[in-house]
């Protein structure tokens, strides 16, 4: 049971004082020719911390060195620090958690699968926790076995901490859904959006991913050959902040915190990066500048207003800092792409029970996927009914674009009320579809793709690229002076397609 985890990685002292056993049997002081599996990752980014991530089939010495450049590595974390866990099979003399195994139970309640979902055999996952880091600095890094180097030490290993919290923000997040199936459009979606950052000559800071991430079932070898081997030139400098996909949920339960999906991620459950505690990795929230982040779970949670959900989310909002606001998880408010918020439970009460919270705190951003289609909404407030209308639900119904009908205009700060922009970024490598016309939005773009958001003090721009790093989309956000926000009585609306016909 990973119950120092539940209590938060900064609760990691007393799980190691309890590995230390297993560390006489495992942890000798010199390389063991153990192998690296996968990573290494960054994961749960401070300005003052990191946690690195990496699993070796066998046994190893675990290091971490970090310093100001590749070549001078002077700081040693050494394996005191580095919190262990083992696939199931690893025979252990003390007591170390155990990553992923299915169970009777579980496999009973799921569909014959040909992947086994349980954790590759010989399985050591390492997650060193660094701390006293400055803010906003660059670091390198390399991960070794006793004196062995697995990898590292070279220009693509490093991470940049955080900025301090409250600082104005300015960042670039990359936002990507439904991109878990291994194949051509996936890696295609990926290098479209190298290319544009090598075009516009800033990387990204953060990759938002907004669920399905490793098809069909989330098993860890989905995860490990569609998720860490498609993405470790990114992952290896970038923290990705996840959120459950349903094809995750074949696997991994959000009321355990069990699963692939979880062994996979390190998130905030006490606050570490902001925030309030969630208590559980399913859902939380972070700070990074002047961005507040909420990350909710809608796959396999209680979704209702008096829940455990809503209630965190009540109460973290009431304390959050921060002039964005920017909300995500995988199940769409709003789409007539390949699903239908119409229809559709989670999505219904996702928009019914959770955008009210949330435009009530002056949320800016909803990102979701599920959906396989770029769908982006004017600038909305207050629509949660079924099914979804335009009437009296649109604040600005011009397209957005700083040079076409113009930015969205909110006040300065953060306000209730003053407007959101939704949008399903489900194109990520699932095959596209869509079924009908969802009068919100503004662009319906059914092509594979990505969305960059780009944040820089009272600006917010969302640029979509498609698989082949053609802009196809873009909106401006400024918040600034006093805005008073109006319904538009007869908004413009989207062309109706086609048949428009829900299934
Ligand atoms: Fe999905």
């Amino acid at each position: 049971m990973w119950t120092a985890r539940k209590a938060g990685i900064w609760g990691y002292a007393s799980l190691l004082v309890g590995l230390a056993a297993f560390h006489v049997d495992f942890f000798t002081n010199g390389a063991t020719g153990a192998e690296l599996s996968r990573g290494p990752y960054l994961q749960l980014s401070t300005p003052q911390s990191i946690v690195v991530v990496w699993r070796t089939e066998g046994a190893s010495d675990p290091r971490v060195r970090i310093g100001s450049s590749p070549n001078e590595l002077n700081r040693t974390i050494s394996s005191e620090a580095i919190s262990l866990r083992v696939s199931a099979d690893v025979k252990t003399a003390g007591k170390v958690p155990l990553l992923y195994k299915e169970t009777a139970s579980h496999a009973s309640s799921r569909e014959p699968r040909s992947v086994n979902p349980s954790t590759v055999s010989n399985t050591f996952q390492y997650e060193a926790l660094l701390t006293g880091l400055k803010p906003e600095t660059r670091y390198y890094y390399a991960v070794y076995d006793g004196n062995r180097r697995l990898a590292g030490g070279d220009q693509q290993h490093y991470f940049v901490t955080s900025p301090p919290v409250g600082s104005d923000a300015k960042m670039r997040i990359w936002v990507v859904g439904d991109s878990g199936t291994g194949g051509r459009e996936q890696r295609d979606v990926y290098l479209a959006m190298q290319e544009f950052t090598q075009e516009t000559k800033r990387d990204i800071d953060l990759y938002l991913h907004v669920g399905d991430m490793a098809y069909g079932d989330g098993a860890d070898s989905e995860f490990q050959r569609n998720f860490f081997a498609v993405y470790q030139p990114t992952l290896r400098n970038t923290v990705c902040w996840p959120t459950m996909g349903n094809h995750e949920g074949h696997t991994s339960r959000g009321f355990s915190g069990f699963g692939p999906y979880y062994d996979a991620y390190v998130v905030p459950t006490a606050g570490e990066a902001g925030g309030l505690p969630s208590g559980t990795e399913a859902y939380y929230s972070f700070d990074i500048a002047d961005v507040h982040f909420i990350c909710l779970d809608s796959h396999d949670l209680d979704r209702s207003p008096d829940g455990a959900m809503a209630k965190w989310l009540i109460a973290d909002l009431e304390e959050a800092q921060g002039d964005w606001l920017v909300a995500f998880w995988h199940h769409p408010p709003y789409t007539k792409g390949s699903h239908d918020s119409d229809r559709e439970g989670q999505l219904v009460e996702m928009r019914s029970h959770f955008m009210p919270i949330l435009e009530a705190a002056g949320v800016d951003i909803v990102l979701s996927g599920h959906s396989h289609i770029y769908e982006r909404s004017m600038l909305i407030d207050g629509a949660y009914a079924t099914p979804t209308t335009a009437d009296g639900v649109i604040l600005d119904d011009g397209d957005g674009h700083p040079t076409g009908d113009g930015a969205y205009r909110k006040s300065a700060g953060r306000n209730p009320h003053e407007g959101t922009v939704a949008i399903v970024s489900g194109h990520g490598g699932g095959a596209i579809r869509r079924i009908g016309t969802m009068p919100l939005m503004r662009e319906i773009i059914l092509e594979y793709g990505s969305v960059i958001l780009d944040l820089d003090g009272d600006t917010l721009t969302g640029t979509m690229i498609n698989k082949n790093n053609v802009q196809r989309d873009l909106f401006s956000i400024v918040k600034r002076g006093k805005v008073c926000a109006k319904r538009v009585t007869k908004p413009w609306q989207p062309a109706p397609w086609p048949s428009n016909e829900s299934e």
